[in-house]
């Protein structure tokens, strides 16, 4: 079996990567070896599917471990890329580096991986000798995954996505912030609450003065975002653009191998929302020609096996196309499909997924298979 290190299993992405890995039986195809930053020498995780002793963790930074693997999985994190990665290939490293983190997103050498999307993309990559292989953007490749089908089939001329992002984006501190604060706004106002007859303006004066008092805990968003929302994710770049921005262009038009004078023009606005860790986002695209309403549904729905479309009736779109239906499923449910009144070839889209699963663990996971046959 091909041995696989495997650095940042015990955070949050990496969590969901080996509980997805064990309900696919992937630990019975692959020799693991469990790395650890801060554990080495610790007993190493046993999960379904393993067959043996899974032996003592190894340390994370030790060179020589890692450059003895033909493959590495890392969601570890940037910082660990950034440490690491340069060093092992200047030790002559050859193996394959697949890696949840951005550091490496857009190097001219390393492919973003999103297989059932762009599986012609990594097939020539492998067969070129390209080592590194890169999971996307969690907005991008959860878009992608639903709409994909329009992308591949060459109809989108441009593109805007208006998203909502989940908690879970900024990491596992930011969804116990985000209900740490929903907890304390509701503790606020409670004695007012179970009174029916209590005022809600001013229930909602005692709220506000919670939110902009400084007393809430606001350490990793910065600022509350229980019961508000923010509309800047990630740095800025100085331009009027934030780097979330950025990636949802850069990232769209890699993935799909798309380059130059090729490349689609696409525009986002990233807003987090109070979500706990699926994204959605609302798209306009403009496409090359007027394809009929009822095509457009199935080449959607045909784009990827997970791809799923949305009747747009009040009924459907409430029960199934929010955070709270996707979260915890591979299902990208796409809806409120409908043409603009600007004209035929401009269609509206709403679309959401989990960002953790396709956003994060599982085109890794499905890299892996790939990679090892
Ligand atoms: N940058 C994303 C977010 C998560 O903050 O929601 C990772 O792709």
């Amino acid at each position: 079996l091909p041995a696989v290190g495997l650095v940042g299993w015990r955070g949050m992405v990496g969590s969901v990567l080996m509980q997805r890995m064990a309900e696919e039986g992937d630990f019975a195809r692959i020799h693991p070896v469990f790395f650890s930053t801060s554990n080495a020498g610790g007993t190493a995780p046993a999960f379904a599917g393993m067959d043996g002793d899974p032996g003592t963790l190894k340390d994370a930074y030790d060179v020589e471990a890692l450059k003895a693997l033909p493959i590495i999985v890392s969601t570890q994190g940037g910082d660990y890329t950034k440490a690491v990665h340069g060093t092992l290939r200047a030790a002559g490293w050859d193996g394959l580096w697949i890696d949840a983190a951005s550091t490496l997103r857009m190097e001219d050498d390393a492919v973003i991986v999103l297989d059932p999307v762009n599986r012609s993309v990594v097939d020539a990559a492998l067969e070129a000798g390209t080592k590194d292989f890169v999971g996307g953007n969690c907005t991008v490749s959860c878009m992608l995954m639903g709409l994909g089908g329009l992308f591949t089939a060459g109809l989108v001329e441009w593109g805007t996505a208006m998203t909502y992002q989940a908690a879970s984006g900024g990491g596992a501190r930011h969804m116990r912030e985000l209900l740490n604060q929903f907890g304390a706004l509701h503790g606020e106002v409670a004695g007012e609450l179970e009174d029916p007859a209590s005022a809600i303006l001013e229930i909602d004066r005692k709220v506000i003065e919670l939110q902009r008092s400084g007393r809430l805990d606001a350490s990793q968003f910065g600022v509350p975002l229980g019961g508000s929302l923010i509309p800047w994710i990630d740095s800025d770049l100085g331009n009027g653009t934030s780097r979330e921005e950025l990636k949802a262009y850069d990232e769209t038009n890699k993935v799909l191998g798309r380059t130059g004078a090729d490349r689609i023009p696409f525009d986002s606005l990233c807003v987090r929302v109070g979500a706990m860790r699926s994204h959605s986002q609302a798209l306009t695209l403009k496409l090359t020609k007027d394809v009929p309403l009822d095509e457009v549904e199935q080449i959607i729905a045909e784009g990827t096996e997970w791809a799923s479309v949305v009747p747009n009736d009040k009924e459907s779109t409430v029960a199934e196309l929010t955070p709270v239906a996707a979260t915890g499923t591979l299902r990208i449910p796409v809806g409120r499909l409908r043409k603009l009144t600007m004209g035929p070839e401009y269609l509206s889209a709403f679309t959401v997924g989990d960002q953790l699963l396709w956003g994060a663990a599982e085109p890794l996971r499905r890299m892996l298979m790939i990679a090892t046959g």
